[in-house]
């Protein structure tokens, strides 16, 4: 018997803050020893490789049925079975809740939904939609203790929307309990108002769809999601941020000292609204997601705020509706206006590869920028650093070994989701996970999944403490 279970060799280790040689001793799960020479029952040769924390993905949608219709095409197995292909070791989905509903039983119900199904290990956000005095004096404070310390609210969507004196109660209750709160920002008004214009105007076709939420009111609302953080002193995360007038809000919020976090997504640096306008009218659905993909221009400056700090997360926002079959987009029927088409597109498996390729083999940010946005950061902000998000002595042995060289072209066929298309076809990527572990378990293995069905474990989140030392190298 050697004295670790598992030993990763010769590969080149790559953290948020370091790049160095060394053996990665594992021991029930953890990593045990960083060192020369080590020697384990079972050897995984790195030789060659970089060996990097499994990503954490900090924004999933995954079993999360729209109000009423369409079901999402992945449930918690091949959710996570796609996450560990692309080198993501954790999830942390949505329990959402709709006006009515008890979030307690929300989340219960997600439970269920994960429950013997995950293959990597997940935690939740909860969605607020009804910030009601049961929700807000009982469930959700209690929740909070339980090791839900973050949530995400909507400033649009009819189903879902806060308006500000509800977004403020919402904050206020972060500040009182040290608890993270994610927002959409996108201003419901002038949605609803454009997109009665259009639909008026008999301009209802996909592309339509960035016409009537463009960068303006994404910025209004990021806007005005700041300054009622900025008037409670608490922080909140701006997620999916497309445009940059909206990430400008953010870096001017960060100048002034506020503690203002922010995410972006593939989606803004590899689509743009043209994607929405193809020649098969009804195929640009499949690239439908709020807020909308933008133009070149836009996707430079986000790269750019990926390389400059302004954002802190890349998460996928994976949002897994098809576009044919009884639960796809096309199920609102072909000539259906471009309001009642599902919002969001795939991307779990995808996200790390695509940042990768584009970012670090193209040159645009580091290696540690890559580990820091699609793992470290996300750790640190919701409450799961260091267990997750790093390799270090007693973290997880979570970890992703990836041939830096290794060539792909990214094809529907070769992904692990169930969904019936990738907005990414046909983009050939440098660089792809090889192998990947899970608390020191192979769950890929040459790129094949190899994971069991229901290994994947709940994971409590600590309260984030953004205003504690350290945040500040975020
Ligand atoms: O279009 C998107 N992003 N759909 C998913 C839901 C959300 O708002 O994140
Ligand atoms: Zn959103
Ligand atoms: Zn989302």
């Amino acid at each position: 018997m050697s004295e670790f279970d598992r030993v990763i060799k010769g590969g080149t280790i790559a953290t948020a803050s370091d790049t160095f040689s060394a053996d990665i001793g594992i021991k029930d799960g953890r990593v045990a020893a960083l060192g020369e020479n080590l020697s384990g029952d079972d050897v995984i040769d790195a030789t060659g490789k970089l060996v990097l924390p499994g990503g954490i993905d900090a924004h999933v949608h995954i079993d999360q049925p729209k109000k009423g219709g369409i079901a999402m095409a992945d449930d918690f197995r091949s959710g996570t079975r796609s996450a560990a292909a692309g080198g993501t070791t954790t999830i942390m989905p949505f329990a959402c809740q709709y006006r009515g509903e008890s979030l307690r039983q929300v989340v219960e119900d997600y439970h269920k939904k994960a429950d013997g199904k995950a293959v990597v290990d997940y935690a939740f956000h909860l969605i607020i939609a009804d910030a009601n005095e049961q929700v807000m004096g009982q469930e959700l404070p209690a929740l909070i203790e339980d090791g839900y310390t973050s949530f995400k609210i909507y400033m649009t969507y009819p189903d879902l929307k806060l308006n500000d004196r509800e977004c403020l109660e919402i904050f206020s209750l972060a500040r009182r309990t040290g608890a993270m709160t994610m927002v959409h920002a996108e201003n419901a008004d002038c949605i609803e108002w454009m997109t009665e214009q259009l639909l008026m105007a008999g301009k209802t076709g996909p592309k339509y769809h960035a016409v009537s939420r463009p960068p303006v009111v994404e910025k209004e609302a990021t806007h005005r999601a700041i300054s009622l953080a900025e008037f409670l002193d608490v922080p909140i995360l701006i997620v999916h941020v497309s445009s940059a007038e909206a990430m400008e809000q953010i870096a001017i919020a960060r100048q002034k000292g506020l503690r203002i976090y922010g995410e972006t997504c593939p989606q803004y640096l590899f689509l743009t609204a043209d994607d929405l306008e193809l020649d098969d009218e009804f195929e640009g659905a499949k690239y439908i997601c709020s807020p909308p993909p933008r133009d070149k221009a836009n996707q430079e400056k986000i790269w750019q705020g990926l390389a400059n700090s302004t954002f802190d997360v890349l998460a996928s926002d994976h949002a897994p509706y098809s576009f044919d079959g009884p639960d796809g987009k096309k199920v609102v029927g072909e000539d259906a206006p471009f309001n009642k088409i599902p919002n969001g597109v795939p991307g779990i498996e995808t996200r790390l590869p695509l940042l990768f390729s584009g970012g670090v083999s193209e040159g645009r940010i580091s290696l540690q920028k890559f580990v820091a946005l699609t793992a470290t950061n996300p750790a640190k902000l919701y409450g799961l650093h260091p267990r997750k998000g790093t390799i270090a002595i007693g973290s997880d042995a979570d970890i992703a070994i990836w041939d830096p060289e290794k060539k792909v072209t990214i094809t529907n066929e070769n992904l692990h989701h169930n969904v019936d298309y990738t907005p990414y076809e046909g983009i050939e990527c440098t660089g792809w996970p090889v192998t990947v572990l899970s608390r020191g378990d192979v769950v890929v293995q040459d790129c094949e999944v190899v994971a069991s069905e229901g290994r994947g474990q709940f994971l409590r989140c600590d309260k984030p403490d953004p205003a504690r030392p350290g945040m500040g190298t975020l």
